[in-house]
């Protein structure tokens, strides 16, 4: 058996409970002040406070004194593409002479650019990079991540890309939980065919990515010029009935239906939203779909922001995440988008700290697990150098994490 004590914590700040905390809820945390918390062999024993120590503290064989700074548990990161060949500094110039991000995509650059890099790379080179964006996401606290395939657009590429994610959640501390997004564009070899990749997609690609459990989501791309609700429909019915559970990137630059879908469907979550309208915002609030709101992308792209006080209102869970990837948001700051979403959402700390921690958490399927601080969870947290939530929002810009614990070892 191993154990780590943390002591003297000046404020435990955590989420509580194991479901997706929309209105009232998100803002709700609870908050211990002269803390200490104990783990034992990666599991949460017992947290204390008033400057008590948990019972068996003594036989700790790692104690760390957090000299009164804040906790929270480990962030989670609900919605990357963090695998892919090369970059995309080239589209800098673009954009500044006026280009669109579905300009880019429709001349054939863009995402599919990505895909020709990717396809290109080999395994060792796409799983060392990617090795490299998790130890940087680590050092800035996360410790549990989503990440999508999406830039193969055919078997073996997207296959390739989820054996790296697959491999990096056996070997690497973070938990990695991957999505099969091979809807993310139509490639070059079906152009005017949306409709047969669709059909190879689910007849082809999915059926294996499901029994070789290399996924356990399925994702789409619902926007102009990429998939329309039919195509979407007909994506997530079959990944449904192979058992995946559904996430819709939708209203990212159009509102084409796509978070309508989401809420008929039952999707876990729906991603971006920065242009949802009326009937998106209720199908979400009726279907229980998480709302994956991605300030940084609205940021980069220098669109709107997503409405995310209007989902509060209406009891939607809001999380918020980066959806680091090469084109629309080349960061993978997750303490960036923790500064956008108080700014720019106006969402106060308390409902940011659920946006990054239960609520991601739940919409990858890993609430049982972490999100929160609480007995019989992971022991996942985060030191930071900071006295209170306030102070990290309110800084931006540079590394607040001082260490990173996860499953009750040292790792950042
Ligand atoms: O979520 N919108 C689609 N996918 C990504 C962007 C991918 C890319 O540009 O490479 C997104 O923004
Ligand atoms: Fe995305």
């Amino acid at each position: 058996m191993t154990a780590l004590l943390v002591k003297n914590i000046g404020i435990l700040q955590t989420p509580a409970g194991s479901f997706p905390h929309g209105g009232k809820a998100q803002g709700e945390n609870l908050k211990l002040r002269d803390a200490a918390i104990l783990i034992e062999n990666g599991v949460i024993r017992e947290i204390t406070d008033g400057g008590r120590l948990p019972q068996g503290s003594e036989e700790a064989d790692t104690v760390v004194d957090a000299e009164g700074k804040l906790v929270t548990p480990g962030l989670v990161e609900g919605h990357t593409h963090m695998v892919f060949g090369g970059y995309r500094q080239h589209e800098i110039p673009m954009k500044l002479k006026g280009a669109g991000y579905l300009d880019i995509l429709r001349a054939g650059g863009g995402i599919l650019d990505t895909v020709r890099k990717t396809r290109e790379a080999g395994f060792e080179e796409l799983y060392g990079k990617t090795e490299g964006f998790l130890d940087e996401m680590m050092a800035l606290g996360v410790t549990t991540c989503e990440a999508k395939s999406g830039y193969g657009l055919d078997f073996d590429t997207e296959v390739k890309m989820l054996q790296v994610l697959k491999k990096l959640n056996e070997e690497h501390p973070m938990d990695v939980v991957a999505t099969f997004m091979g809807a993310h564009a139509v490639p070059d070899e079906y152009k005017d065919r949306p409709d047969d990749f669709i059909d190879m997609l689910c007849e082809e690609v999915m059926p294996y990515v499901k029994a070789q459990g290399l996924a356990e989501f399925a994702d789409i791309f619902t926007e102009d010029s990429v998939f329309n609700y039919g195509q979407s429909k007909r994506y997530l019915e079959r990944a449904k009935a192979l058992g995946f559970g559904l996430k819709v990137h939708a209203d990212e630059i159009e509102a084409i239906g796509g978070s309508q879908l989401a809420g008929e469907m039952g999707a876990v979550s729906c991603e971006h939203l920065i242009s949802i309208d009326e009937k998106g915002l209720e199908a979400l609030a009726k279907g229980g779909v998480t709302a994956m709101c991605l300030p940084a992308t609205s940021f980069y792209l220098g669109a709107d922001f997503a409405p995310a006080r209007k989902m509060i209102e209406l009891g939607i869970p809001v999380a918020a995440a980066s959806d680091f990837n090469p084109g629309s948001c080349p960061s993978l700051n997750l303490q960036f988008v923790m500064n956008l979403a108080c700014i720019k959402y106006k969402m106060l700390p308390e409902e940011v700290l659920t946006a990054v921690t239960v609520n991601p958490a739940c919409a990858i399927g890993r609430g049982d697990r972490v999100g929160t601080l609480e007995k019989g969870k992971q022991g996942d947290l985060v030191i930071w150098d900071a006295p209170d939530m306030d102070m990290l929002c309110y800084r931006f810009g540079s590394n607040l994490a001082l260490q990173v614990i996860k499953k009750g070892e040292l790792v950042s």
